[in-house]
C-alpha cells in the first residue's frame, strides 16, 4: 500500500503538533500547517528528528483568510495529486472583545467554520482521488455547552460573547460536517469519509491568550492541571485518522474513540440549510459542484 498523505492544521502547537507527532511515527507523510513560517519550519524539524521520519512537509496560511485558505490548497494542489487525511483542527476561543478579519468576518467564525469548510471543499478532488480518504473536523463538547445561535446575526455583531461564538461555530462545524456526509454518500461517493469530535479538555494553548474575563480566566487556571495531556488529547484524531475500525464510518461525532450524541436544541433541517447556504456564500464554492468535479 502506498504511504499516507495526512495534512493537519494548526499542527505548529497542541493537540494538532501532538497528532503530527503520532502520525509521523506510524509513517505517515504528514504535512504540517501553520500560520507562522518560522514556528512552522521549526515544528517540522523537530517531528523530523524526533520520529526519524523525514516525509515531513510544512505549509503556511493565516486561516483567518479565506484568500490564504485557497492559496493553501492551491499550493498542496501543486504538489500532490492525493490526500488521504485532511484533520482540521486549527482553531479556538477568541478574545472578549469582538474582532473581524481585514475580509469582514467573525474571526471566531472564520477559523472554526469557514476555513475548514472551504479547505475541505476545495482539496475535495485530491481526497477523492485515496482509496480510504478521511477528513477529521476537531469540533468541541462548547456545542453543548456554549451555542445559542441568533440565525439573523451569524457573527454576532449583536451579543457577542468569546464562548457563545466558539460554541457557535463549533455546533456549525458539526451540521456542515454531517450535511457534506450525506451529500457525499448520495453522490456515490464512498472512499471519502467525514467526521468530527470532541478531544476533551487538553492541557494546550486554548484560551491561554483569549482573556475570557476574570472568572474565566481564573477557572481555567485552577482547572487546568486536571486536563488531559497533548497526547492524550490527539487520541481520538490520530484513532479516526488511522484505525481500519472507522473505515467507512461517516458523519459522526467521536468522543474518547466512541460514536457520541450531538446537542439537538438548535437542529432543524432549515437551521442546517440556512448555516450550509450561508458557508457556501461566504466562501464561494459549490461543495456539490466539488463532488461531481474531477
Ligand atoms: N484544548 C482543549 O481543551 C480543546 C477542547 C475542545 C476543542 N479543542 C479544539 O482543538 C483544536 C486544537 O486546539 P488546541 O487545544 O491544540 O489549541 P492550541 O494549542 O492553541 O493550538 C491551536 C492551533 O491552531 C493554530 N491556529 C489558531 N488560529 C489560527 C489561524 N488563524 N491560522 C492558522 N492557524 C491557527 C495555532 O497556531 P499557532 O501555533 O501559530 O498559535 C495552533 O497550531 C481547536 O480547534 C480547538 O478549538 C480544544
Amino acid at each position: 500500500m502506498k504511504e499516507r498523505i495526512a495534512l493537519i492544521t494548526g499542527a505548529t502547537s497542541g493537540i494538532g503538533k501532538a497528532a503530527a507527532m503520532s502520525l509521523a511515527k506510524q509513517g505517515f507523510v504528514v504535512i504540517i500547517h501553520g500560520r507562522s513560517e518560522e514556528k512552522t519550519q521549526r515544528v517540522g524539524d523537530e517531528i523530523r528528528m524526533a520520529t526519524g521520519n523525514n516525509k515531513i512537509d510544512t505549509v503556511v496560511a493565516n486561516l483567518f483568510l479565506l484568500g490564504e485558505v485557497r492559496k493553501m490548497a492551491a499550493t498542496l494542489k501543486q504538489k500532490y495529486d492525493r490526500l488521504d487525511v485532511l484533520i482540521n483542527n486549527a482553531g479556538g476561543v477568541m478574545n472578549k472583545k469582538r474582532e473581524t478579519t481585514v475580509e469582514g468576518l467573525e474571526t471566531t467564525l472564520a477559523v472554526n467554520l469557514l476555513a475548514p469548510f472551504l479547505l475541505t471543499g476545495l482539496l475535495l478532488d485530491l481526497l477523492k482521488k485515496s482509496p480510504d480518504g478521511r477528513v477529521i473536523n476537531v469540533s468541541s463538547n462548547s456545542h453543548k455547552l456554549n451555542a445559542k445561535p441568533n440565525f439573523g446575526d451569524l457573527q454576532l455583531e449583536n451579543g457577542y460573547d468569546p464562548l457563545r461564538a466558539y460554541g457557535n461555530a463549533k455546533l456549525f462545524l458539526i451540521w456542515v460536517t454531517q450535511r457534506l456526509a450525506g451529500m457525499l454518500k448520495k453522490y456515490g461517493i464512498s472512499n471519502v469519509t467525514v467526521n468530527t469530535l470532541h478531544p476533551g479538555a487538553v492541557a494546550t494553548n486554548f484560551g491561554v491568550d483569549s482573556n475570557l474575563g476574570g472568572f474565566l480566566n481564573l477557572a481555567s487556571k485552577l482547572a487546568r492541571p486536571f486536563f488531559k495531556t497533548t497526547e492524550q488529547g490527539a487520541d481520538t484524531l490520530v484513532f479516526l485518522a488511522s484505525s481500519n475500525e472507522v473505515k467507512g464510518i461517516s458523519g459522526r461525532y467521536f468522543v474518547n474513540r466512541r460514536q457520541a450524541t450531538v446537542a439537538d436544541k438548535y437542529f432543524t433541517t432549515e437551521n442546517e440549510n440556512l448555516i450550509w447556504a450561508y458557508c457556501e456564500k461566504q466562501t464561494g464554492i459549490s461543495v456539490s459542484d466539488l463532488i461531481v468535479g474531477s
